[in-house]
């Protein structure tokens, strides 16, 4: 039986479903399994020319036991979640003319049109199985920068067995992306506005975590998350790592880079855990913006917070990576105590300092950079100019990065992840392109209909959030359920 714990070391070992389903460890830690799965050159090679979603049955597979969902039953899962993607490739790998070897992984052809579609049409539509088989009910809550909260909504809206709180930092996000959460008329999806937020989505992050925490509040409105603290999004995200791998290489066991635009670093735990499962990748690039906790850790091993920064890649304008500590965890041979130790002493001083035995057990093979605003406009304008491509601005933070270590990269093939459609950004390539008219490429249909149509949102000031959130959770919990509201 394959099994999952707390990375913190609390509570018992659960089966997958009840990961899946509880989304945070009841310790408030993050669920992991208790061993990764190792995948051999002969299993990649056999594997090199599955389509996407064959591939994925296999790599789910490793994660997740027969008895808890049937061959048959993952089969029409994986194919239900990927029918609304704009491509039948799913994830196209885009070869670069002007950029030797380097190939854009395009993961924005999902209906939310981010890198999130990949993990969450999964996702959801897993949680939806679980519950309708088990005739439960959940409240979905999460936080976003921006492109979770569209993701989640629109997956799960006329889902009868759940219902989703979105919640997002007003002002921080675009106005394409709230448009995407406001727009759905769906009487379960309940987008959620904040103002007011000191730390951008991380402000939301920490009371999601008080919610959690509150016991009797989350039993009663049967509370989980499908923010990348569920196990089940970092298990999905692994896939695009191997299907790119085996798209771009001549064969296999051919070593290769990439380069990842990082925030909360979900995306790319799901790339450090796909390697320590096998995959040849030399260096994994961690792309930062101006918020450059993630850099801080991989290039002085400080884990701190700082003051946030407004940015043109607004989706990674993130304090706290908190899926470092889920990829820590397999690099100090899965020893929860210290994960346990060392978010406490974060909790409490508002910074780590790694020991050089711990920095070198996770810092290997992976390079950081921060990003200036300036740079991530210029790369935008560079590509459009240079290679007819339309970068969004967080594909221009992973090319961007991977440019300024091109010498330490080498000559290696190179995948560079782009994690949104530029038509989330179009004030950022307006300036990126020193332009009124955005071109086609940076338009996309789902965006323009969301324009014509109502808005519904909720809107609260981030200092009575989680009061409020206790309120109405709690009614609409029993409106729905037929007791007293
Ligand atoms: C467009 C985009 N790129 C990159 C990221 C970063 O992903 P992660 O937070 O998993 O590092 C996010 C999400 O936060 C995103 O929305």
């Amino acid at each position: 039986m394959i099994q999952y714990v707390s990375n913190k070391g609390g509570g018992a070992a659960v089966d997958f479903e009840t990961a899946i389903l509880d989304g945070f460890a009841v310790d408030g830690g993050l669920y992991v399994p208790t061993s990764l799965p190792k995948i051999s050159l002969e299993q990649l090679k056999k594997w090199k020319q599955l389509g996407y979603i064959d591939l994925a049955f296999e790599i789910l597979s490793l994660f997740i036991d027969r008895s808890v969902i049937s061959e048959v039953e993952l089969k029409a899962l994986l194919r239900t979640a990927y029918a609304p993607f704009e491509k039948s490739s799913i994830i196209p790998l885009h070869q670069l003319k002007s950029k030797k070897e380097t190939y854009i992984m395009e993961l924005f052809y999902g209906p939310t049109i981010s890198f999130k579609d990949v993990g969450l049409a999964f996702l959801v539509n897993l949680v939806d199985f679980f519950l309708k088989r088990k005739n439960e009910y959940k409240s979905l809550i999460v936080a976003t920068t921006g492109d979770t909260g569209p993701a989640t909504a629109f997956f799960t809206a006329g889902k009868s067995n759940l219902s989703a709180w979105v919640l997002y930092p007003k002002g921080l996000i675009t106005e394409e992306q709230e448009r995407q959460m406001t727009t759905l008329p769906h009487a379960n999806v309940h987008p959620v506005g904040v103002s007011n937020c000191p730390d951008g989505g991380d402000d939301l992050d920490l009371v999601i975590a008080k919610l959690y925490a509150n016991i009797p509040f989350k039993d009663k409105v049967h509370l989980s998350s499908v923010n990348s603290i569920n196990w089940g999004r970092i298990m999905m995200q692994t896939v695009h790592y191997f299907y790119g791998y085996l798209q771009v290489v001549d064969f296999v066991g051919e070593e290769i880079n990439m380069s990842v635009p990082s925030g909360a670093f979900g995306n790319l735990c799901a790339g450090g855990l796909a390697r320590k499962m096998g995959l040849p990748i030399t260096k994994f690039v961690v792309a930062n913006n101006t918020n450059a906790c993630l850099h801080r850790i991989f290039s002085e091993g400080l884990f701190s917070k700082q003051a946030i920064f407004e940015t043109p890649s607004s989706a990674i304008d993130i304090l706290i990576p908190y899926n470092f500590w889920r990829f820590l965890y397999f690099c100090v041979d899965q020893d929860a105590k210290k994960i346990n130790d060392w978010s406490t002493e974060f909790m409490h001083k508002g910074k780590v300092q790694f020991d050089n035995e711990t920095y070198s057990s996770y810092s290997q093979g992976f390079l950081s950079v921060s990003i200036s605003d300036k740079r991530t406009l210029e790369m935008i304008h560079e590509m459009y100019t240079k290679e007819n491509y339309l970068l969004d601005p967080h594909g221009a933070v992973a090319v961007a990065a991977a440019d300024v270590l091109k010498d330490k990269l080498g000559d290696k093939k190179l995948i560079c992840l782009a994690t949104a459609h530029p038509a989330k950004f179009p004030q950022v390539i307006k300036e990126a392109l020193q332009t009124r008219h955005i071109p086609e490429e940076g338009k996309h249909d789902s965006i323009e209909e969301a324009k014509t149509k109502c808005e519904k949102v909720y809107l609260c000031d981030h200092s009575y959030l989680e009061e409020a959130l206790l309120n109405v959770m709690t009614t609409d919990w029993d409106l729905k359920h037929n007791n007293k509201a």
